[in-house]
């Protein structure tokens, strides 16, 4: 095995604990001898032992070896001992990262070992690794508001829901599972109050159980957010805001605030995210529809888009995106493509607009 395919392998590896270890990276490390896959592992839950332990706890004997992980090793003591420290006691001889780490009481893991005379190389697959803790980044490099993340599931012509404005199911089984899995890795689930009533829907992870369940969010500028709806219902239990404008909390609050919903109240979209930055949310999934969608779009509010297309036509319907502002080709943003595949019938497609990028 290459460099390059113990990353991949890296990253795959840290894929693992989605869900359970935010705030911190998703982390994956694979101990190399002669090409040979000698010991791996991956951050699995927050505040457990780092990839790298787990990585050097796998493996019989690590001197003389080379270790390949997604992220600069760590050199401070925070709920565990610092892996660049674990690193150079057990004679790992080469390092290979893809980003430092932003953090930067945290990082300099690839300084640390490079001066302690490890042969250290950096930046493989740093584009992979960048996607694969966009949020983290994020949360670094641009602290004021979440990362905002949209999954849409649009038809062939890019319709969300029928003329008659049923959504159910536009997508598969295979789709469903994977916005199921999707939501275990966002600090909070969003909708548009239009979406909240006509779906009612529970917006709770059930694929894999995330370490804290997702804040549920209903965007409504107009505070018109009814109590009978199952998010308002279950508000005591599990987190839910409004995000509103300050007339709209004020019609709201009555009815919602016994129910045990707080209110994020702005006066335009970003300030509104700021707010809720502010609540503690770093990442936010938006799950529709299509005003909510094309109001976070104009606003440049959006860092990713997962998109999945079913291949069905409607010919009419909500479209995906509500209504845009028109740009011409020679100036129309193009996003970067970080993932697409089949998911059963349907296929999913990630854009990222411009992401947080780390050094490397
Ligand atoms: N296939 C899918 O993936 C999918 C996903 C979701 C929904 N859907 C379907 O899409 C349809 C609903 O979509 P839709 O486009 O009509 O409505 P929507 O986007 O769900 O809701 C629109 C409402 O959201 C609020 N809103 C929008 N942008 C806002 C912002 N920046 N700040 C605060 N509030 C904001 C406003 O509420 P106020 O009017 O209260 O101010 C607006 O009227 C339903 O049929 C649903 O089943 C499909
Ligand atoms: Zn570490």
């Amino acid at each position: 095995m290459n460099d390059r395919d113990a990353m991949a392998r890296a990253i795959t590896l840290a894929h693992q604990g989605w869900g359970r270890v935010a705030p911190n990276p998703l982390v994956g490390a694979v101990l190399l001898r002669d090409g040979a896959v000698i010991g791996e592992g991956y951050h699995a839950e927050f505040g457990g032992p780092h990839a790298e332990i787990h990585a050097l706890q796998s493996c019989d004997d690590p001197k003389g070896a080379t270790c390949v992980v997604n992220l600069e090793p760590c050199t401070h003591m925070g709920k565990t001992p610092p892996c660049a420290e674990a690193l150079l006691d057990a004679g790992v001889a080469r390092l290979v990262y893809a980003v430092l780490d932003p953090d930067r009481k945290a990082g300099g893991g690839a300084r640390r070992l490079r001066e302690a005379g490890v042969d250290v190389v950096g930046g493989v697959l740093a584009e992979e690794a960048t996607a694969l803790n966009a949020p983290f980044f994020c949360g670094h490099l641009r602290p004021e508001r979440p990362f905002v993340a949209l999954k849409l599931a649009s038809s062939l012509d890019g319709f969300l829901a029928d003329a008659g404005g049923r959504s159910q199911w536009i997508s598969g089984p295979d789709a469903r599972a994977f916005v199921q899995w999707l939501r275990a890795g966002f600090d909070a689930i969003g909708v548009g109050r239009r979406t909240a009533e006509v779906d009612d829907p529970h917006l709770t992870a059930r694929e894999i159980i995330p370490r804290i369940p997702p804040t549920r969010i209903v965007f409504s500028s107009s505070g018109a957010v009814p109590r009978s709806l199952k998010l308002v219902e279950t508000a005591n239990a599990i987190p839910t805001f409004v995000v509103t404008s300050i007339e709209g909390r004020e019609r709201a609050r009555p009815a919602l605030s016994g129910a045990g919903v707080r209110f994020v109240a702005a006066s335009e979209t970003l300030e509104a995210l700021q707010g809720l930055r502010a609540a503690g949310i770093r990442s936010l999934l938006v799950e529709g529809g299509g005003r909510l969608a094309g109001s976070l779009l104009e606003a440049g509010a959006v860092d990713r888009v997962y998109w999945i297309q079913a291949p069905l036509w409607l010919g009419q319907g909500t479209p995906a995106f509500g209504e845009r502002s028109s740009s011409a080709l020679i100036e129309a943003q193009r996003w970067t493509v970080v993932e697409r595949r089949p998911l059963g019938e349907d296929t999913l497609l990630v854009v990222d607009r411009a992401p947080c990028s780390p050094e490397s």
